[in-house]
């Protein structure tokens, strides 16, 4: 099955509406190779600008969290409703800077990949284990349980609609990048996994992603890995000349 390649930027708490527009000027005239599916996760407050800024282009925009309920006393959250209201599409769950400093879950994620859905904005679930799990052989079983639980109740036809992203944490913002073969490995694992969640034609055409100090060195590499249909860039998404690189890796 085709898997259309993905390549996502995760701004992180980086760039001002200012400076978001400073970049789309400059992404927006590089040559960008067909084949490519281009999104970025900006800050809230850089939503609207980058929307605004990648109209008529095939850039999809999205957020980096949301909450799992509509509305209410969730003082400093937004919604999935206000989410597609600014005109952005995409949303990334589950990150491991969430999960780690935000008190994150498997039952949060999986709750914010319903809402997601349920409001028609795809989103990218990251799964990833540290070091100290690579180092003691527990990678797989981590990983079987962060998609097993973070797709608790979700149908083989709503779990098409989603991204996963393999993000092991000793490589995110280290410039460690997991050779193409571990990643592959995982990235084989998770569908297997997906298959034995759902079924064959589910796990086939469901896009998973690698990331984890992603460049222009290491992208060609990894993307051509049978099982990596693209990646999820941090670092390297912040400088327009690095990300169109990776883009057309
Ligand atoms: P990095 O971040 O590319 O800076 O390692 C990746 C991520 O956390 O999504």
């Amino acid at each position: 099955m085709a898997r259309t390649r993905l390549v996502a930027g995760n701004w992180k708490m980086n760039k001002t509406a200012a400076e978001a527009k400073a970049f789309f000027e400059a992404f927006n005239a590089m040559p960008q190779t067909a084949g490519s599916e281009v999104v970025f996760c900006v800050p809230f407050t850089s939503l609207e600008t980058s929307v605004a800024m990648t109209e008529g282009t095939k850039i999809g925009i999205g957020a980096q969290n949301i909450h799992f309920e509509n509305s209410g006393a969730f003082t400093g959250e937004v919604s999935a409703e206000m989410l597609k209201a600014t005109g952005a599409q995409w949303v990334v769950l589950g990150h491991s800077e969430r999960r780690e400093y935000f008190a994150e879950t498997d039952d949060t994620v999986n709750k914010k990949i319903k809402k997601a859905l349920e409001y028609g904005i795809t989103p990218i679930v990251c799964c990833g284990e540290s070091l100290y799990q690579r180092e003691n052989g527990i990678t797989f079983a981590w990983i079987a349980s962060q998609l097993r639980l973070g797709y608790v109740g979700i149908s083989a036809e709503d779990a098409k609609k989603t991204v996963i992203a393999y993000e092991p944490i000793w490589a995110i913002g280290t410039g460690k990048v997991a050779t193409d073969d571990q990643a592959q490995e995982v990235c084989a694992f998770i569908r297997a996994e997906l298959a034995a969640m759902y079924d064959e034609e589910t796990a086939q055409s469901i896009r998973i992603l690698y990331g984890g100090s992603v460049s222009p060195d290491s992208a060609a590499g990894l993307f051509s890995m049978p099982d990596i249909d693209g990646g999820l860039v941090g670092g390297a998404s912040l400088v327009a000349e690095k990300f169109i690189k990776i883009v057309n890796a």
